[in-house]
């Protein structure tokens, strides 16, 4: 059995930034972290045992204190909120993030009704939501639109790990509601490197292997680019749960991990893909 890892997968560059910078903050001292630094429970749990506590609410936290804004952004209420309570802030929202919430903030001012293409309960999409204006709204799937009370100016932002599919697919249907629509393309490259890299991969093998957080948009995202291109896909977490009987008819297995995806779990992901193909 081959074992092929796709081209682009594991961490992207926000992710890498945001680990180093809260790994070198524990070394001053605990910090906390507004939701889970990254959607991977293994590696917020090694964050956790270096120091680096994850709180959903930070109103306890005394003044001085530092609090992490994780790559995913937060709306501008937060970092008001936790500056008037004397916090430390440690702003790690990832620059594209920063970008498409600048988008959004941009096209507010300018009289649009801005849409933003995501998961409507993903913290990135509440983040830029906070910067988009009252009348912002989200849209998850193409379908919404016909139903949807919209203005007729409207702006458009994306969450940085849609898929041009989906977005396009969207964008598409509010051209022909609308009587101006601006569109700001604010996907990810990384995503789309990955999502591309997963697609081909999917199409060369018999089976597919996705590594990354249950919680994680991009890795799910992964995992059903894979399905659509027709071939067994397992979304799995860590190497405990590959099962052999997912390979017995295959010669190709193909291995992919979300851009939260720490190369650790890969590393164990892959010896005991390659220890199940030994055992054949
Ligand atoms: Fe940033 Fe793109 Fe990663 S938005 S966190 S570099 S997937």
């Amino acid at each position: 059995m081959e074992i092929i890892v796709a081209d682009k997968a594991g961490f992207c560059f926000g992710v890498t930034r945001a680990i180093n910078t809260a790994f070198d903050a524990v070394a001053a001292g605990k910090v906390y972290c507004l939701g889970p630094l990254i959607h991977n429970p293994q590696e917020v749990e090694r964050l956790r045992q270096a120091g680096v506590e994850t709180v959903e609410d930070f109103s306890s936290l005394k003044a001085g204190e530092t609090l992490i804004i994780r790559s995913h952004g937060v709306p501008p209420s937060i970092f008001e909120k936790a500056r008037e309570q004397g916090l430390k802030i440690m702003d790690l929202t990832c620059p594209f993030v920063g970008k498409a919430q600048r988008h959004a903030e941009a096209l507010h001012d300018e009289g649009y009704q801005v849409i933003v293409v995501g998961e409507k309960k993903h913290p990135e999409v509440q983040s830029i939501i906070g910067h988009a204006g009252a009348n912002a709204v989200v849209i998850e799937a193409a379908q919404e639109v016909p139903g949807m009370k919209l203005g007729s100016r409207l702006g458009v932002v994306a969450q940085t790990t849609q898929s041009y599919g989906n977005f396009s697919e969207i964008v598409l249907k509010l051209l022909r509601i609308s009587k101006e629509l601006k569109v700001h393309n604010t996907i990810c490259n990384s995503t789309t490197e990955r999502q591309n890299a997963a697609r081909l991969l999917a199409s060369e093998v018999d089976v597919m292997v996705v590594v990354g957080g249950r919680n994680s948009a991009n890795t799910t995202r992964l995992a059903s680019i894979c399905r659509q291109e027709g071939k067994p896909t397992h979304h799995i977490e860590v190497a405990d749960e590959i099962k052999r009987e997912w390979f017995l008819d295959a010669g190709k297995v193909g291995v992919t991990a979300g851009a939260s995806t720490p190369d650790w779990v890969v590393k164990e992901v892959l010896n005991k893909l390659k220890s199940a193909a030994i055992s054949r």
